[in-house]
């Protein structure tokens, strides 16, 4: 992995500065797989991550270049994180518009929930140019710029626009590339993809997506030539190379944290607050409140299982953690009503005076917390609508100390397309088999958790988030052309 000469750029920034109330400046991790993932990469290397500074008090802590160095506190495998500062009104229609209202619905297949706007438009654009004027400020010709994900759609062609004798760049998409048939409502979709093909490497997490984008741009760009055998594409003199790059997740370092005895502390405590005992199955759900994590889909199978199998009332609790996100935008708000409601109606329907059976919180968990809920639960339950990847169900596994977990995973994950043959497989939709997967995974004997437990913990292990990078530089290694200096 190249160091000092490496710029990434995400819409998110890994670390939040807020002004707590004059109680001084506290310091966040958002909530999200990308940006942690990310983080462990960039703490090997000491290269530099553009993002937008979205903090009430990030200001306050940068230098005159709008840089400060993270993470904060520690002296080794720090970075530089360059904070860019965005209007009201660009935050309004680049991120909570095209980004979140027209490109996350449509790369998730969710078209009812598409808005378009004529402003939304114009801002991406806007934001997707200070992008790529951050870049030229920071970039020499052995950069490699690797963007991230759905915002930074236009940024790669902007770059190799305004620089003549053009710089490596990689972007790598993390929600799903959706069919052609899907992406042609996309308003704009040409030019997504015009801009995407500015970039030398396109990464997705499954070679579904790559596909899928390959099509549209075989359907959508005349001028454009797809070399399906090869997986690139050749337009207007340039190449781009469309590979799957599946993401992992830090297995090392989420075994240690889940063991540590204040992962014990924690859990001891939230079990008894919960009234979880020893004889208690315990199941677990992490997501975001987004519409694609088919929450209330999971609460109605499990609200079919306590009505149909008695033996789980009072005996298996569920465990929702729910994380607050993009609450601007209608469809948000109204899921997080909608699940509220969901685990409210279940808890009155079943509760007990000992025992309720959803546990719903949207407090932050610290890391520790976090794996300690994986680490105790007996099932961990992934659902998703559609998915690019999901990264829960990959910490989920790492952090399993007996390797007695059950993994119940959607198959419209791309983490599915991966693991497979050793989870319980659900349809979202099929309430039905929901229900009975998850009362035979409660059920599961110990001797056959064990052999898909141990397959699960291997492969995440083997396919983690160095792995990921390794495969991802092996091939820019591959792809990169001497630069004059080399030779
Ligand atoms: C998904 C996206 C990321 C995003 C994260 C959190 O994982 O792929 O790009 O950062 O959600 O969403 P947010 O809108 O809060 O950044």
């Amino acid at each position: 992995v190249p160091g000092e000469e490496l710029l990434v750029l995400s819409n998110r920034q890994p670390y939040r500065h807020s002004d707590d109330d004059g109680d001084g400046i506290t310091v966040d991790a958002p909530a999200g797989g990308l940006t942690a993932g990310l983080d462990a990469v960039m703490r090997q290397v000491n290269g530099t991550w553009i993002a937008w500074g979205d903090g009430d008090a990030d200001a306050a802590v940068v230098d005159d270049d709008g840089r400060v160095t993270v993470p904060p506190g520690e002296s080794d495998g720090q970075y530089t994180l360059e904070r860019l500062w965005l209007t009201d009104e660009q935050v309004d229609n680049y991120y909570y518009g095209f980004s979140n209202r027209v490109l996350w619905p449509i790369c998730h297949s969710a078209l009812t929930n598409v808005d378009g706007n004529a402003r939304f438009w114009d801002h991406y654009q806007g934001v997707n140019e200070r992008f790529a004027d951050a870049v030229v400020d920071s970039a020499d010709p052995r950069s490699v710029v690797w963007f991230h994900d759905y915002h930074l759609g236009l940024a790669a062609e902007m770059v190799q626009d305004r620089i003549p004798e053009g710089v490596f760049c990689i972007h790598t998409w993390h929600i799903p590339w959706p069919s052609w048939d899907v992406f042609r409502a996309c308003p704009h979709g040409r030019e997504v993809l015009r801009g995407m093909l500015g970039n030398d490497l396109v990464g997705f997490h499954v070679p579904r997506y790559c596909d899928n984008f390959l099509r549209c741009v075989s359907a959508a760009l005349p001028g454009a030539h797809v070399d399906w055998e090869n997986r690139r594409v050749v337009h207007e003199q340039s190449v781009t190379t469309v590979r799957a790059f599946p993401m992992g997740v830090p297995a090392d370092d989420i075994n240690r944290q889940a063991k540590h005895p204040g992962a014990e502390t924690f859990w001891r405590d939230f079990s008894d607050t919960h009234g979880i005992d020893d004889d208690t199955k315990v199941g677990v759900g992490v997501d975001r409140l987004d519409y694609t994590k088919g929450i209330p889909q999971r609460i109605e199978a499990l609200e079919r299982l306590w009505e149909s199998s008695s033996q789980w009332r009072e005996s298996f609790t569920y465990v929702q953690v729910g994380t607050e996100s993009r609450s601007q935008i209608d469809a948000y708000s109204q899921y997080q009503q909608r699940v509220e409601d969901a685990v409210e109606s279940v808890n009155e329907r079943f509760g007990t005076d000992d025992w309720q059976p959803i546990v719903y919180t949207t407090d932050y968990l610290a890391d520790e917390a976090l794996y300690a809920l994986y680490r105790f639960a007996d099932v961990a339950i992934v659902s998703p609508i559609r998915d690019g990847m999901n990264l829960v169900c990959q910490e989920y596994v790492a952090a399993q100390q007996d390797d007695d977990g059950v993994l119940v995973l959607s198959d419209q994950a791309g983490a599915h397309d991966e693991l497979h043959e050793w989870v319980m497989s659900i349809n979202p939709h099929d309430t039905t088999a929901f229900k009975e997967t998850v009362d035979e995974a409660l059920a599961m004997p110990r001797e056959e958790r064990r052999p898909r437990m141990d397959a699960l913990r291997r492969h995440v292990a083997t396919n983690d988030i160095s792995t990921w990078i390794r495969t991802i530089f092996a091939t820019v290694d591959a792809l990169r052309e001497p630069t004059p200096k080399d030779q």
